[in-house]
Order: C-alpha cells, then sequence, then structure tokens
C-alpha cells in the first residue's frame, strides 16, 4: 500500500505557479507563513536571513521589471525577498565588544546561501498547503544593484532570491507536473555514479521533449538546450561586485 499523507502528497505534486487570479493572500495567512518560515533550521542558530515582502502593487511591478522582464511576477499578490542578514550578527558580535569577519569567507556565504534556500522552501511550502501558488525567483540578481536600493538594504546584507505569492488561476493549477531526471540517477546510495548521470541526462532529454509535445509546450526547451542556453554563460555578471560592496567578499582567508 502506497503511504502518503497530506505532507507528501503536498509535496510530490508541488509545481511552480507563474499566474496569478490577482485575488489577495489574507494577512492572516501571510503572518502563517511567516512564521513557519522562520522556524526553518539556521546555521549556528545565527538567523542570518531576513524576509523582506511588499504588496505595493508599484514595488511589485519595479521588482519583475529588474528581474529582467518577468510579468508574471506582476500578477503576484505578495513578492518575498531573502536577505543573507549578516547585519544582525554583526551587531551581536559588536554589543559585546567582538567584530563578525565571517561575512569575509566563502564559508560565510555557504552559510548564507544554504539556509536562505532552506527558507524559500518551507515558505513556499506553508502558502502551498494554504491553497496558495509561487515562484522562486532567482531573477532579483539580474540588477541587484537597484534592488539593494530599492529595499534599502544596508552593509552586511544581499539579496539571494524571492518568491511570488498569489491565488494560482485555474490553469496553473491544473497544469502538469513537469518532469524529473530518473531517480536513479539523481540519488545514489554510498557512491556517486557519473555513468548514471549520462544515462540519466539523455533520458531526461527523451523525457522532457515527449512532455513539452504532448502537453504543446512549444515554448520549453530540452533540457540540454535549457541548461547549456544558460550555462554557457555567466548570465549574472556583477554578482561578485555587489557582495564586495555590501561588505562581503569570497575567500578562504
Ligand atoms: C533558486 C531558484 C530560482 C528560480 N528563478 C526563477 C525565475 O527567476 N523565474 C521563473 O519563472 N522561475 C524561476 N525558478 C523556477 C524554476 O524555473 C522551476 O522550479 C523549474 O523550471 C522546475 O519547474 P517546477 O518548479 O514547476 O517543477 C527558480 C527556481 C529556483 C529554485
Amino acid at each position: 500500500m502506497k503511504k502518503e499523507n497530506a505532507i507528501l502528497k503536498q509535496l510530490l505534486n508541488r509545481k511552480s505557479i507563474r499566474s496569478f487570479t490577482g485575488e489577495h493572500v489574507s494577512d492572516e495567512d501571510l503572518e502563517l507563513i511567516f512564521k513557519a518560515a522562520q522556524r526553518c533550521p539556521t546555521s549556528i542558530n545565527g538567523q542570518q536571513i531576513s524576509l523582506v515582502y511588499t504588496r505595493d502593487k508599484e514595488k511589485i511591478k519595479k521588482i519583475a521589471k529588474l528581474a529582467g522582464g518577468q510579468p508574471q511576477i506582476e500578477s503576484a499578490d505578495v513578492f518575498v525577498t531573502f536577505v543573507i542578514d549578516f547585519n544582525r550578527t554583526a551587531y551581536a558580535a559588536a554589543s559585546i565588544g567582538k567584530t563578525q569577519v565571517i561575512h569575509k569567507s566563502a564559508e560565510g556565504i555557504i552559510v548564507g546561501i544554504t539556509d536562505a534556500g532552506i527558507m524559500l522552501s518551507s515558505l513556499q511550502s506553508a502558502a502551498e498547503s494554504l491553497g496558495y501558488g509561487t515562484t522562486a525567483i532567482g531573477g532579483i540578481r539580474a540588477n541587484i544593484k537597484e534592488l539593494i536600493e530599492l529595499l534599502e538594504l544596508p552593509l552586511l546584507t544581499f539579496p539571494v532570491a524571492g518568491s511570488t505569492i498569489g491565488v494560482p488561476s485555474y490553469e496553473a493549477k491544473n497544469a502538469p507536473l513537469k518532469p524529473r531526471v530518473p531517480l536513479e540517477s539523481f540519488v545514489f546510495e554510498d557512491i556517486y555514479d557519473d555513468k548514471k548521470i549520462k544515462v540519466g541526462v539523455e533520458q531526461y532529454e527523451e523525457d522532457l521533449k515527449k512532455f513539452r509535445d504532448d502537453n504543446h509546450m512549444d515554448y520549453l526547451n530540452s533540457y540540454k538546450e535549457q541548461t547549456a542556453g544558460f550555462y554557457e554563460n555567466i548570465y549574472f555578471r556583477q554578482i561578485a561586485k555587489y557582495f564586495e560592496e555590501q561588505g562581503f567578499s569570497f575567500k578562504d582567508k
């Protein structure tokens, strides 16, 4: 018998939602979503993440534009930005006469990005459990300086990604799930298997093309086209520069 509970059912059926009805996310629901996000684990309990959200239509429009022109963001009711926040921990250290240096290390940046990613996923799951739809938005890094200014982010903070929240349109809610690479080429017992990776990519190339054809999604690239199209370029080129301007550095010492 298949073991399926409400949480698994939700996780096994999750998908990005890019079309919203425009209906409101209630304040009460939003608070619950934020409380659930805040329950996430954080490295050393540093709680080095802050969220900056907006319901302001004009601001959401600006974010949609800054994110490289993503019209689906505009139809969301709420936009949340996940911010690495070593400003909080620097204050804590300074208040007892100590100096924080972790933000000037590769380790510190990995800590912040990991914590932000965990929190983004929890926030989205909480929102979905209440019937809302979400999409993670890495596009906020396309014009990072303008976003930092828009959100008035101080030194030792950095916006990593965002998430839309809204009421999904009927079509988006009922859209098919995008397939994934075969499970055996994604999860390995004991040791990594490069051969399975390659077999999995070839299989997935076929699976995703079939998915595209079956669902008349002509706009969807194949996996190889999609990943090569992005990764043959460094598509956001000012990340290191603005990390530095915000007081971070990606170094071991
Ligand atoms: C960190 C991160 C950033 C993303 N950025 C964007 C984005 O800027 N715009 C967008 O439409 N989708 C974005 N996505 C969503 C992915 O495109 C999506 O998860 C992927 O195509 C798989 O589709 P699914 O989530 O519907 O299964 C992002 C996802 C992640 C995890």
